[in-house]
Parts: C-alpha cells; structure tokens; sequence
C-alpha cells in the first residue's frame, strides 16, 4: 500500500504528476468539499505537501493523526506552524538553494526595471508617446550603493550578481556574516541610510514582521528604491503607499505583497513602482528543481532514510 498524501497547493506539474505516481495523492485545494476529503481520508494521511504561501496551521497537523512528515514546495515555510509539527514529531522539510539563482535574478532584474524605468518605457512606446519626444531620463545602476536585508543564501547570490555590477555592498542581518567582503549594519535603518537599493531577502513571519518601516523606507530616502522578493509581511504595505505618496521614497520593485494575491490599487497608477506576482522562483527549470527535491523529500522519508532538506 502507498503511504498517503495531502496536497494543500499545488507545486509544478510533472512533479505533482510524479508525486501521484509514488504516493496516493490527494489534491485538497482542488476537492469540491474540502470538509468532506479530510474526513474521508484524514485517518490514513501520513503526509501533507504544501507550498512556500500555503498554510499548513496547528488545526490542520492535529487533525491528521497519522501525520509524519511536511513537505513544502519553497524554501520559505512561514505558512507551516512548525511548533505544532515539532510537537506532534512531524517532519517539514523545503527547497533550498535550487531556488537562488532564479529568485536572485528577479532581484536584480526588479532593481534594473524601477531604476531605469523598463515596464514604464515600455508603456511609453506602446501608447505612441515616442512621437512626442524622448522618454524622461532614468537612474544610473551600476556602480551605486545595494543594501541586502538578509544575507542568507538567496542574499549571498544577489551580492554575486551586484558585484558585477560594480555596486557597493552593506548587508543587515541579526548576526554578522563571517568571511564576506560586505560592510554590516546593525540596524536596517542604518544599512538604508547607506543604500541607493534595498532588496529584502529575509524569511517572513512573526520575526520578521515590518522590519521594513516608514523609518527604512525615509532612510532610504526620496531617491532610494525598495526591492522585495521576502514575503508581502516584512515590508509595512500601508507605510509603502504612504512614503511613495508623498514621495519620500523613490520607487519600489515588488514580487511579494502583505495579502497576495490583492496588491494594493494605489500602486496601479505609480509609474516608479514595477510589481510582479510573486514569481521569484517561477521558471521551469527552478520549479522542476524545488518539485523534484519535495518529491524527494517524502520519498526518502517512507522508505525510511534520512529527508534530503530537513527546516533548522
Ligand atoms: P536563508 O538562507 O535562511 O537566509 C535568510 C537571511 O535572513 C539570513 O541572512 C538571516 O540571518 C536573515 N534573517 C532572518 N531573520 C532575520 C531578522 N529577524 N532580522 C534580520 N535578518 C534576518 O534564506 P534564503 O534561502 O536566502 O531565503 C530567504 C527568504 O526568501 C525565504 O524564507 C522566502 O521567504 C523568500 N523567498 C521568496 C521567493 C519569491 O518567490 N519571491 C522565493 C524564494 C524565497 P540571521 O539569521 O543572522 O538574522
Ligand atoms: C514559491 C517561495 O513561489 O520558495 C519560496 O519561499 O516563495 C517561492 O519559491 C513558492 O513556494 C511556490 O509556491
């Protein structure tokens, strides 16, 4: 008999595929009574896949009583309440670093499109505007001052790419990081008074909270650009719209949002904010990458070795 599995959001294609191949799957997020599948199959589910935004809450894990083991597609697993695993013995596990170069170059490419302004010039062509005259100028790049809230391994990746950019790195985080070139800021005010950009690239939840404050933001200043491709949480959405407003704060990339997927309208009509839907690690060959390691993960657990990428 297979172990069974719950899927709470699904993650890539062919892996959900595969994952239906080895297991007995069944796909809670799509059932027409939600209610009903778990209490049809809750008693025999030995483990839940999940996504980094899915929510895997304490009611759901005591629920299922022969739970061992979650899974979740994503390196961040701030939607699984992972006390509440612990306690049950429940393993989580996620998908690190297949994930950094993808979600690194979405960072780079957010500060690129807010600095010189891409999705506005190519507003700009689209609606004949050319004809009227050059576009206004844009912000220099290269060279400039990046700002790494979160010096972790996505973080570390940033730091590779801005290098070749020839920018000047400063990095936040609570410990300082051993054996890197880049100057440490004890606070984020600090390292946003010494930022032309800064890219948030820390996990999300309670700790970490809108560690990005109206104070970070009018560090930052009214030339400074806010990149974050954290969680929607870290940043205080309410102080963005307002700093941008009143133009204490230069621009904003955006691929997370407090209460995704509503962005708020506000920043529809700000032309040096450039937003995405969440797709920092949204390419087929990262997705294949994070699917394959959560498949793998459950499949090591139920044969009995050790999970590949165990959460700290
Ligand atoms: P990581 O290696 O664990 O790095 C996290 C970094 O954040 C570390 O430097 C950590 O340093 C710092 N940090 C943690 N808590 C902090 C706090 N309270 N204050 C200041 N710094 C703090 O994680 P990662 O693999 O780079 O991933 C980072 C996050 O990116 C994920 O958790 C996820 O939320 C997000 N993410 C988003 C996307 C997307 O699609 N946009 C894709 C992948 C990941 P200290 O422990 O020293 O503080
Ligand atoms: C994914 C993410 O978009 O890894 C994370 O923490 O936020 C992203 O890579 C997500 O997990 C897919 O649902």
């Amino acid at each position: 008999m297979k172990p069974e599995i719950l899927s709470v959001a699904p993650m890539y294609a062919p892996c959900m595929e595969r994952l239906a191949r080895e297991l007995t799957l069944h796909r809670l997020f799509d059932a027409p009574d939600a209610d009903a599948l778990l209490a049809q199959v809750g008693p025999r589910v030995r483990g839940i896949q999940a996504t980094g935004f899915a929510s895997v809450p304490a009611a759901m894990i005591d629920a299922l009583p022969k739970l061992e083991i979650v899974s979740v597609f994503g390196v961040g697993y701030d939607g699984v309440d992972v006390a509440a695993a612990r306690r049950r013995n429940v393993v989580v596990t996620n998908t690190p670093d297949v994930l950094n170069d993808c979600v690194a170059d979405l960072a780079l490419g957010l500060v690129i499109a807010t600095s010189r302004r891409l999705c506005a010039g190519d507003r700009y062509v689209r609606a004949g505007k050319w004809f009227a005259g050059p576009m206004p100028l844009a912000s220099r790049v290269a060279g400039k001052r990046l700002g790494i809230l979160g010096l972790g391994r996505i973080g570390r990746t940033i730091a590779k790419r801005a290098s070749g950019f020839d920018m000047t790195i400063a990095y936040h985080s609570r410990h300082p990081v051993r054996g890197v070139p880049f100057r440490y800021c004890a606070t984020p005010v600090e390292l946003a008074e010494s930022s032309d950009f800064l890219v948030v690239i820390t996990p999300g939840g309670a700790a970490t909270k809108h560690l990005v404050n109206e104070a970070v933001m009018r560090a930052l200043g009214p030339a400074g650009i806010l990149v974050n491709v954290a969680r929607g949480s870290v940043v205080d959405e309410q102080a963005l719209v307002r700093c941008l407003q009143e133009g204490v704060l230069g621009g904003a990339g955006l691929d997370v949002f407090e209460d995704e997927p509503r962005v708020p309208e506000a920043l529809f009509a700000m032309d040096n904010v450039v937003l995405q839907p969440h797709v920092g690690s949204a390419t087929h060959e990262t997705r294949r990458a994070m699917g394959d390691l959560a498949v793998d993960n459950l499949l090591a657990h139920f044969a009995g070795r050790p999970v590949l990428t165990p959460v700290p």
